[in-house]
């Protein structure tokens, strides 16, 4: 087939060039270093189903960008941007691992430099014990990426034709390919989709496309840049159900980063706090939330208006007609909670909601004064 210069169309894609197709039968030994514990982290027991090497590991990286401005007319200063400054942490095969921080703290960074896409400036990172920078291409059988600001489909082309060339590219066998298409479109209701072009998809209905063919060459480890930014619940749903169900039923290593904490909460085991491009927090959520007594907020629809509900465990802190809003710690299981309001209200309608990231992570701050 024709060569495709995949990344001249997408900048951010994972390089897929047909010339080398060789996917390493069996990883090479992961370099061993003992698993680091950050001196900021609160990091409860072991997470997921972690067995032998770990599939993602950092030593130290780092990545600082220069940028030139131009100041005046003739001249331009030389800044740099510390963007990764010193990471190390390890993901162990079949986790599935939340990586928030507030805008600029260096995620998507991260990202790039586990697909190879950017080179570090320092340390080691090595993905199923490959150098990503270094080999892309052998790299690229491994993983599958979904950037949700950007597409890696091509644009003009139906998202059949878009699945029909990464089949080629990744050189997927018939048999597999088509059991994997008709698993995703079915779980994915990509069906009334198939025909239409790219460019023609809703947010949502490209974004289960982009999730797809992240996954058609049944990659170990999957990288989620923000999957849901800018997604209706409905979709939400679909993507997170999806997600779970990839990584019990394949063991996918899947590595998310989000604003969106439902996602964490609902995925996770284990979430990281990134800042500044360090690792500030590594452990659970729950942890995350006990260490800054963050709050959620059980939204409840009564069958009709009623007086505020008082209910051990939880504060009234908003009603508006028949909604009343009940803050409670986010440490806390809401089921006890739900069931005692049900138990005593007429109960139309429940949700609970999560506290922002930024705010978990200024309490964070707060607590241990960082
Ligand atoms: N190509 C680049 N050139 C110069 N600076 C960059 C480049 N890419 C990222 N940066 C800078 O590096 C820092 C980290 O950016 P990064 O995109 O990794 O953040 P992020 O954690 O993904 O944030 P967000 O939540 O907004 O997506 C920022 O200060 C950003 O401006
Ligand atoms: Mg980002």
């Amino acid at each position: 087939m024709t060569p495709i210069d995949r990344d001249a169309v997408h900048p951010d894609a994972v390089p897929t060039d047909a010339s080398n197709s060789v996917r390493p039968a069996v990883a090479s030994p992961a370099v061993a270093h003992p698993a680091v514990a950050h001196p900021d982290a609160a990091r409860p027991g072991p997470f997921g189903s972690t067995d032998g090497a770990p599939v993602i590991e950092l030593r130290d990286v780092e990545k600082t960008f220069v940028v030139r401005r131009r100041v005046g007319r003739f001249r331009r200063a030389r800044t740099e941007v510390r963007a990764v400054a010193g990471l190390t942490f390890q993901v162990g095969h079949g986790e599935m691992v939340g990586y928030i921080g507030p805008n600029g703290a260096g995620k998507s960074t991260t990202i790039k430099m586990l697909t190879g896409i950017l080179v570090p400036s320092g340390g080691v990172l090595r993905v199923a014990g490959v150098e990503p920078a270094r080999e892309r291409l052998r790299l690229a059988r491994r993983i599958g990426v979904v950037f949700g600001q950007r597409t890696t489909l091509w644009w003009d082309l139906p998202l059949r034709d878009s699945f029909g060339l990464l089949r080629r590219i990744y050189k997927i066998p018939d048999a597999r390919f088509r059991e994997n298409l008709d698993r995703f479109v079915d779980l994915l209701d990509l069906g009334p989709l198939l025909e239409v072009p790219v460019r023609q998809l809703s947010l949502g209905q490209r974004m289960r496309g982009d999730i797809a063919a992240a996954l058609l060459h049944d990659p170990d480890v999957l990288y989620l840049d923000e999957p849901t930014i800018g997604l209706d619940i409905v979709s939400k749903v679909k993507v997170r159900e999806f997600l779970r169900d990839l990584n019990r039923t394949r063991g996918t290593t899947i590595l998310l980063t989000t604003h969106d904490l439902t996602d964490i909460e609902q995925l996770c085991s284990r979430v990281m706090v990134i800042d500044h491009g360090r690792v500030m927090y590594d452990g659970s959520l729950d942890g995350l939330h006990s260490i800054g007594e963050s709050e959620r907020t059980l939204v409840v629809d009564l069958a009709e208006p009623q007086p505020a509900i008082e209910v051990a465990g939880a504060t009234v802190v908003r009603v508006d007609g028949p909604r009343q809003w009940l803050a409670f710690p986010a440490a806390a299981s809401a089921a006890p909670l739900v069931a005692a309001i049900a138990d005593r209200y007429p109960l139309a309608d429940l949700s609970i909601q999560e506290p922002a990231i930024e705010s978990v992570i200024a309490r964070m701050y707060a607590s241990s004064s960082v």
